[in-house]
């Protein structure tokens, strides 16, 4: 059979949402909720797989869907709510607990970094986070995925729980009347943001991650002015004596190309003309990117500070971000419950 085109991604409530979150997928969500069906989701079960305070989760989910608006994500058209409002989400991670397996999961490099050496000390959840991304996705047997490029592993992994589900439950489905045996399809992940992996600004060679301790690594949506402009200025850069002057030369300097690419993808721009850029405006010794530096502040502020106003105009009425979360939790389900249903007949549970 042939899927419906149908768009589904998320972000982990767990503190604010960061420029990474913003250039490598919100952009790209917004882009595709012009021409397809669109549901996006506050997936709170998976930030539980760490320790989250309860009052900080609850303001967290809130600016997270406040982030999501502001940021231009209309809930009118598009699909908004917290993941564990559909418990559909969390019945079929467990089927998929039973389905994927063991070893597919050991290669999970996420799983890795944040268990890090203590492994035994990390929660189930942790281990089994990438099942629940894939009954995300699959129960609303969506067919495409917008995220930054480190989530790549995860959705590859989703394709062959789909696949798998597919192939052990063959029979099953074709008596329910697939003819061809497909149930799920295969997810396509849509990596192509302007920006799909933004790095740290203290290190060109590690992404900008929530999870980093110093705040002086990544902007987030909620920085002021004063904060966005200091983060720029003390962004870390090289000790090279001239800026790079070709794009082969700029991917050899990780901290120049990384500000180059937030640059280009805030401005709309290409790298090449970030390149012209930084040309234009470089200075004379330890002043060499502190032109570029200011012109990056300028288009940073620009973007951002309209999305941070509308953020704290949202959240001073959290009531409004409860019913948009409720009312997108209602129409999700309307989609989640008869496919949950139809997996249920398929593995043989007997429903009421
Ligand atoms: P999360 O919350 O870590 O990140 C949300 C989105 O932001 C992207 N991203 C980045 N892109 C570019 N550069 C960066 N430095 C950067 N940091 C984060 C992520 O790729 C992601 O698209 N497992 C997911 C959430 C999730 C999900 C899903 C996504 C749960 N279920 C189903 C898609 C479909 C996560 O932790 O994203």
């Amino acid at each position: 059979m042939t899927f419906q085109d149908r768009v589904f991604s998320g972000m982990q409530p767990t503190g604010t949402l960061h420029l990474g979150n913003y250039l490598g997928a919100m952009v790209q969500w917004i882009e595709m909720q012009k021409s397809h069906e669109c549901i996006y989701c506050v997936v709170d079960l998976h930030a539980i797989t760490v320790w989250q305070d309860p009052a900080e989760l609850k303001t967290s989910i809130r600016q997270v869907t406040a982030a999501y608006i502001a940021s231009g994500l209309d809930p009118k058209r598009s699909i908004v709510f917290n993941q564990s409002q559909v418990p559909e989400h969390a019945e079929l991670a467990w089927i998929f607990n039973c389905v994927a397996r063991l070893g597919w999961l050991n290669r999970m490099t996420q799983f890795k970094e944040k268990a890090g050496k203590d492994r035994e000390a990390a929660s189930v959840g942790l281990y089994a986070y990438p099942n629940l991304m894939a009954a995300d996705i699959l129960a609303y047997r969506a067919t495409h995925v917008p995220v930054g490029d480190d989530q790549k592993q995860h959705l590859e992994l989703a394709r062959d729980i789909a696949q798998k589900f597919n192939s052990d439950f063959r029979s099953s489905i074709e008596q329910k009347g697939y003819a061809d045996g497909v149930f799920f399809p295969q997810p396509e992940p849509v990596i192509t943001g302007p920006a799909t992996r933004v790095m740290s600004l203290r290190d060109g060679t590690k992404k900008m991650s929530k999870s980093e301790p110093s705040d002086m690594s990544r902007i987030n949506l909620m920085d002021d002015t004063d904060t966005i402009a200091d983060k720029i200025k003390r962004a870390k850069t090289d000790m090279e004596p001239a800026p790079p002057a070709t794009l082969d030369d700029l991917r050899a300097r990780p901290e120049i190309d990384n500000l180059v690419g937030i640059y280009a993808a805030l401005a709309g721009v290409t790298k090449e003309d970030g390149l012209s850029l930084l040309a234009s405006t470089a200075g004379e010794g330890p002043s060499i990117f502190t032109g570029f530096k200011r012109a990056l502040t300028e288009v940073a502020v620009e973007k951002l500070g309209p999305i941070r106003s509308e953020i704290v105009r949202l959240m001073a009425d959290p009531a409004e971000i409860d019913r948009v979360l409720a009312d997108g939790a209602r129409r999700a389900r309307a989609i989640a419950t008869p496919v949950m249903d139809e997996v249920k007949d398929i593995v043989g549970f007997i429903r009421g």
